[in-house]
């Protein structure tokens, strides 16, 4: 018989025909490990709805550090649990910070691991919000100020990349003139360009202490129904000047990953989420789904939907799969 159709199956006969035809690839190399670094002395914390993500004082971070880079882990992100809030979000451009004394600490430990700084305001604000507050209004310009300042402060204490996640209109070109007027002209900017207000950022903000005290952050975030938006949000980060694009939450938004993959040459990052992390882990816990395979095809699919890099609280789980696999 020759039928005509295609035997699509031929391709699929053996493991190593299959490995042999694969079109993505996932290593330990495209993650960075998002890491929550508080005040204080001898501090492990588990978050309650993150299982497996710890608040770390900086005494307790050193082990964790280098248990990332044995991992291959190659880049990770700070975030910073002050003591101190305030109206202003003070403490986030204290050059004796929680994320500046971390930073200083991770680049003396571990100096050839990429350490980027989250430069956003609403850990640091007794509000909450990402910036400055007028009325019941979160200002633009007055907030981009702050996160300058913020941003300077942190790569003055080694950040190798600056991560800015608050959505304020021209937080690109403002951190970048910034940073190069205080020589940092070395340092990338890895804008949060397409950041959607979404609920899959819940656990976080538990980690984070970081809900905001009135309101949402509908009026700056951006409304997950929107596709050709996130275009035009992209597409001005790479005019002011950004050196990676991030799409953020990851799972539900697959298809603007691919937008800005196709749309722009920049690296392009997916972020994925507290949310996305903790209805794995929840499913996982109660035995109703395959944890590894589960993680290991999620993370492959947000490679394949155009990811050149994945934040991602399973990094290091899904490194510790990969090396099993090897
Ligand atoms: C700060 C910030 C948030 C996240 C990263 N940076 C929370 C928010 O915007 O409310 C969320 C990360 C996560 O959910 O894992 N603006």
């Amino acid at each position: 018989m020759s039928a005509n159709f295609q035997r699509h199956r031929r391709l699929r006969t053996t493991a190593a025909m299959r490995n042999l035809i694969r079109e993505t690839s996932l290593s330990a190399n495209d993650f960075i490990y998002p890491l929550f670094a508080v005040e204080g002395e001898n501090i492990k914390h588990e978050i309650d709805s993150m299982p497996g993500v710890y608040h770390y004082s900086l005494d307790r971070l050193e082990e964790e550090i280098e248990e990332i880079v044995n991992l291959g882990i190659q880049s990770i992100i700070l975030f910073g649990v002050p003591n101190h809030k305030d109206e202003c979000g003070s403490a986030a451009f204290d050059e004796e910070g929680i994320v500046q004394r971390a930073t200083r600490k991770v680049k003396q430990w571990a100096p050839q691991l990429v350490t980027m700084a989250d430069t956003c305001l609403c850990q640091f604000t007794d509000h909450g919000h990402c910036g400055m507050i007028h009325g019941d209004y979160v200002d633009n310009d007055s907030s981009l100020e702050v996160l300058v300042k913020t941003a300077v402060s942190q790569a003055r204490a080694g950040a190798d990349v600056i991560a800015p996640s608050n959505m304020m209109d021209g937080f690109v070109a403002a951190i970048r003139e910034g940073l190069d007027e205080a020589g940092f002209i070395n340092v990338p900017i890895m804008s949060y360009a397409v950041k959607y207000a979404s609920q899959f950022y819940g656990p976080f903000r538990d980690a984070a202490h970081s809900t905001p005290q009135f309101g949402d952050r509908k009026t700056y975030q951006m409304d997950p129904a929107n596709r050709r938006e996130a275009l035009r949000e992209a597409a001005s980060d790479v005019e002011e000047g950004a050196d990676i694009l991030m799409v953020k939450p990851a799972m539900a938004f697959m298809d603007i990953i691919r937008e800005v993959r196709d749309n722009f040459d920049l690296p392009v990052a997916s972020y994925n989420v507290s949310g996305e992390y903790s209805m794995i882990k929840a499913a996982a816990q109660r035995g109703w789904i395959d944890e590894k395979a589960i993680t290991l095809e999620l993370l492959t699919g947000l490679k394949r939907a155009g990811s050149d890099m994945i934040l991602t609280y399973h990094a290091k789980d899904a490194a510790r799969w990969l090396q099993e696999l090897e």
